[in-house]
């Protein structure tokens, strides 16, 4: 008795959930509109974030070009925006398939066991890569696993499950490709539950929001409502965000120490020059006008001068289009040292800057010296420099 008693309990919050599941927003049509913009998310994830690996590998076999300055800027920008604002869509169009995840049961032959696998694989990569992507914006490194491998190795595999996805589903995307043309009961407020058009306003209204409460980190102009945003352009000191301090990096003694020299080697090892930050400032100064444009998203363009790294290199008989390995007094840290390729030294607006917006560096933005070039991320743009060796 008690159990049926029970059945007939659960019966209507059965049915309210039934009904709720049924809801006339949650149809294919919802689903193909969300999935559109999803994969173009995706793709354009895919593309900025594969730049930003090759530009950080610098592979030999890649002709890199400094020019455009705003040309990362622009890509990690985009990266970041687009990677954000795919956060919502990604739940909203979960929303509009999960009572189907659970569906019972599961699976109902080899086909549909497959076609299950690839949407597990393509759901479970897709919210593991948003999710560490955010976290790694916010730099709350909270996973056991270095960001970048991971990071790497789960976007082909997305874009992989995804590809596999539409040709599994080419089907019913076809069919809902375009709007039908009578607009049915499910597109109008249904008697009950979430009509279309309010699933797609709202989780339009969510990116919407999302897009534009972050973007500012990247489009200087709307930096006030970059309220989403960890880095504000404008806010740091000399007027620049800083992601690493000197005291994070551990050279708040090494940096200040009067015994501070840069060291200068030429090709083996053959030749070495010792500079103190004197004779570095009597050097002939050149000023550039280049962004910051950090992994991470934020970018702001500011004032910086020194001299110039192909003038620096003429010291010890280097050719002006060396390839060179910049190393930094930071003891902690993945980007202690970083390479600078031959058409990075060769541009003349790559310094081994002294001064930000007229004034001697501050220490988190890396004095005595650091490296300011055209086109790099800024993970690359080494501060506190104390060796600058050419190779090979
Ligand atoms: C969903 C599709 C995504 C794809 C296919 C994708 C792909 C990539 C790839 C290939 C890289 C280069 C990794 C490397 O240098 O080895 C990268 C870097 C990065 N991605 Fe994504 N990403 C996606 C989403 C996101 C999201 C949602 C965010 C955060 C909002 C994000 C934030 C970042 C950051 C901060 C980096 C730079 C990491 C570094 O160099 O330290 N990504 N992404």
């Amino acid at each position: 008795v008690s159990s049926t008693r029970l059945v007939d309990r659960a019966e209507p919050f059965v049915r309210s959930l039934r009904r709720r599941a049924d809801t006339p927003g949650r149809g294919p049509r919802t689903t193909v509109v969300l999935g559109r913009l999803l994969g173009v998310g995706v793709l354009l994830c895919f593309a900025t974030g594969l730049f930003s690996h090759l530009v950080q590998e610098q592979p030999a076999w890649l002709p890199l070009a400094p020019r455009p300055v705003w040309l990362y800027r622009v890509t990690q920008g985009v990266h970041v925006g687009v990677g954000l604002a795919l956060a919502p869509l990604l739940l909203g169009k979960l929303w509009s398939v999960h009572p189907r995840l659970f569906a019972w049961p599961p699976v109902t032959g080899v086909r549909s066991a497959l076609e299950r696998l690839s949407v597990l694989v393509l759901v479970a990569t897709a919210l593991l890569q948003v999710a560490i992507g955010v976290m790694n914006t916010a730099q709350w490194y909270a996973f056991p696993f270095s960001f970048r491998p991971v990071h790497y190795a789960l976007a082909w595999v997305l874009l992989g499950s995804a590809v596999l996805h539409v040709a599994v589903k080419a089907p019913v995307i076809a069919r809902h490709w375009r709007a039908p043309r009578a607009s049915g009961p499910s597109v109008e407020a249904p008697e009950e539950g979430v009509g279309r058009r309010t699933a797609l306003t709202a989780v339009g209204a969510a990116t919407a929001a999302t897009v534009l409460l972050s973007v500012g980190q990247s489009v200087t102009p709307l930096a006030p409502l970059a309220l989403l945003a960890p880095r504000r352009p404008g806010l740091g000191p000399q007027g620049l965000p800083v992601n690493r301090t000197a005291r994070e990096a551990g050279v708040l003694q090494t940096a200040r120490s009067a015994d501070w020299r840069l060291e200068v080697v030429g090709a083996a090892g053959a030749r070495l020059v010792v500079l103190s930050l004197d004779d570095l400032r009597s050097m002939p100064q050149t000023s550039a006008t280049l962004p910051i444009s950090c992994v991470e998203g934020w970018s702001q363009e500011a004032d910086w001068a020194g001299v110039r790294l192909r003038e620096l290199v003429a010291l010890v008989g280097a050719a002006p289009d060396s390839d060179l390995l910049v190393s930094s007094l930071q003891v902690r840290g993945g980007y202690r040292t970083s390479v600078v390729r031959g058409p990075y030294t060769e541009d003349p607006a790559t310094l081994l800057a002294l001064t930000l917006g007229g004034e001697q560096l501050d220490l988190d933005h890396g004095y005595p010296a650091r490296v300011i070039a055209p086109g790099r991320p800024g993970v690359l743009q080494t501060k506190w420099v104390r060796r600058v060796e050419v190779l090979g």
